[in-house]
This record gives structure tokens, sequence and C-alpha cells, in this order.
């Protein structure tokens, strides 16, 4: 397993983007920031977050909103409605390289998402369910899929980008086209896009999803740390 000496960064994975690879994504006030809402839900405060961050936030959010905290392990003030809690793990991919595709996996037909495949894309989610994704999610990084009779039946796109790490995200496949190998060609295909750029993949599975969970073990991800995810309503 490589050394993780470097993954202070994957504390605060939401923080670390916002301030370097998305910044052009990012409204900030104060140490507070958020993604712009179509692109996606999470929110960050500063480490050790003071009764000012908080208000930084909610400023930021307005009244009544959702402030997705992803990971952070800091509570807000009170008069914050807790909306969702849910447990889950944090993984790092622990392999060297890659192997190469085999040919069959390498003919077989993994294409680029953009903007146009957006409407599909949010279909697909809604029948699958792998996590938040906005209409604007795939600006945060690249999504590839696999079509099958021109449907749109699989895709894995690449999200956080704390400095030297990407995310892999939205790992989804509709369920009559499931267990003919889409997740793994999907994936190997970006943990070879991350490994080539000198980074090192990540992602986060819920606690409960022990099927997506040995996918990822079986490709080479290791638990990191478990984390706890946490959704609230601004005063
Ligand atoms: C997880 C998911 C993407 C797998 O898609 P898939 O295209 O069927 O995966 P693959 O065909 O590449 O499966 C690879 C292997 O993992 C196994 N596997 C896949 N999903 C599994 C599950 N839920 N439970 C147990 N094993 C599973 C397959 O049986 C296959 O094993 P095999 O190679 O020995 O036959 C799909 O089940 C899905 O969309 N789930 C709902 C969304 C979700 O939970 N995403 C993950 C969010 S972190």
């Amino acid at each position: 397993m490589t050394g993780l000496s470097d993954a202070a960064a994957l504390d605060d994975p939401v923080g670390e983007s916002l301030r370097a690879h998305h910044a052009h994504l990012a409204r900030r006030l104060g140490g507070a920031a958020t993604y712009i809402p179509e692109v996606a839900t999470f929110s960050a405060v500063p480490a050790e977050p003071d009764a000012a961050a908080w208000q930084d936030l909610a400023k930021l959010l307005g009244p009544g909103e959702f402030a997705d905290m992803f990971s952070c392990p800091a509570i807000p003030p009170p008069d914050w409605e807790p909306v969702f809690v849910l447990e889950g793990r944090q993984m790092v991919w622990a392999g060297d390289s890659v192997p190469d595709p085999s040919p069959d996996e390498a003919g077989a037909g993994v294409i680029r998402l953009g903007a146009e495949d957006v409407p599909e894309m949010l279909d697909l989610v809604e029948r699958t369910r792998p996590g938040p994704f906005q209409p604007r999610t795939h600006e945060l990084g690249p999504y590839l899929g696999i079509r099958d009779g021109g449907t749109l039946v699989a895709m894995v796109g690449e999200r956080l980008r704390p400095p030297g790490w990407t995310e892999i995200s939205a790992v989804c496949t509709a369920p009559e086209a499931r267990g003919r190998g889409h997740a793994v060609r999907l994936l190997r295909a970006h943990l070879a896009r991350v490994v080539a750029r000198g980074e090192r993949p990540f992602l986060h599975v819920a606690e409960a999803n022990s099927g997506a969970r040995a996918l990822y073990e079986r490709l080479g991800f290791e638990t990191r740390k478990k984390v706890t995810f946490r959704g609230f309503r601004t005063p």
C-alpha cells in the first residue's frame, strides 16, 4: 500500500476542493464556502469553526436552506435543524498501477458524457441512487458512460479534487444492465486517467452499501476511515 502521509487533504475534501481546483465553482464568505447549487450541494467551514464561521455559511446559503456538510465532523449551533445523518467510509486506492484493459474491455464503448447527456444522467441517477447529483455536477470532472442500444446504462464520474487526489463518484449501472462488468470497466478507465495525471483516486461509500464496497475492494481500494455524512437546515 502506498504511503498516506500526504492524505491530510482528505480530512476536508470539500473545503480543499473549493479552495483550489474548484475555486471557479465556489461561493464564499469569510471562512465559509459552498458550491454553486446547480453543481453540488456541499458546503465547508474551517476546522474547529467558531460561531462567526457558521454565521458566514448561514448568510451564504440564506435562511431555511439546505446545508450539506458532507463528512465535516463539526456540528453547527443548535438552531441549525438536522436533516440527515448517514454513516459511510472514505476509501483510497492502494494500487500502484492500473493493469491494461483486456481486448474485450478496451472495445467496450466507454464514452465521455457532456452537457447534452444530462437528462439521461439525471434519469439514471434517479433509477439507481448512487448519491447526490445535480444538473451541473458533471462540470466537476469528466464523466464516462456506456450506452446499450443507444440508451445510457452505466456511468462513473470524477467529483471532489483536493490537492493530489481525485474522488470517483456517481458509480451506477441501470438495474437491467448489472453484472456485465460495466461498473468495473468505467472505474478502471477513471483509475487509469487519475493515476496518469499523477493523482491518487479515493471515494466514499455508504456503510450499508456492502455490495459496492466489495466491488471497490476488489479493484484495490482500502478503507482510510469511517465518516459520518450530515445535512442541516440553516436557521
Ligand atoms: C454497484 C453497481 C454500480 C455495480 O454495477 P455493475 O455494472 O453491475 O457492476 P459490475 O458488473 O462491474 O460488477 C462487478 C462485480 O461486482 C459484483 N457486484 C456488483 N454490484 C454488487 C452488489 N450490489 N452486491 C454484490 N456484488 C455486486 C458483481 O457481481 C460483479 O462480480 P463478478 O465480476 O464476480 O460477476 C450497481 O449495483 C449499482 O448501480 N448500484 C446502485 C448505485 C450504487 O450503490 N452505487 C455505488 C455508490 S458508492
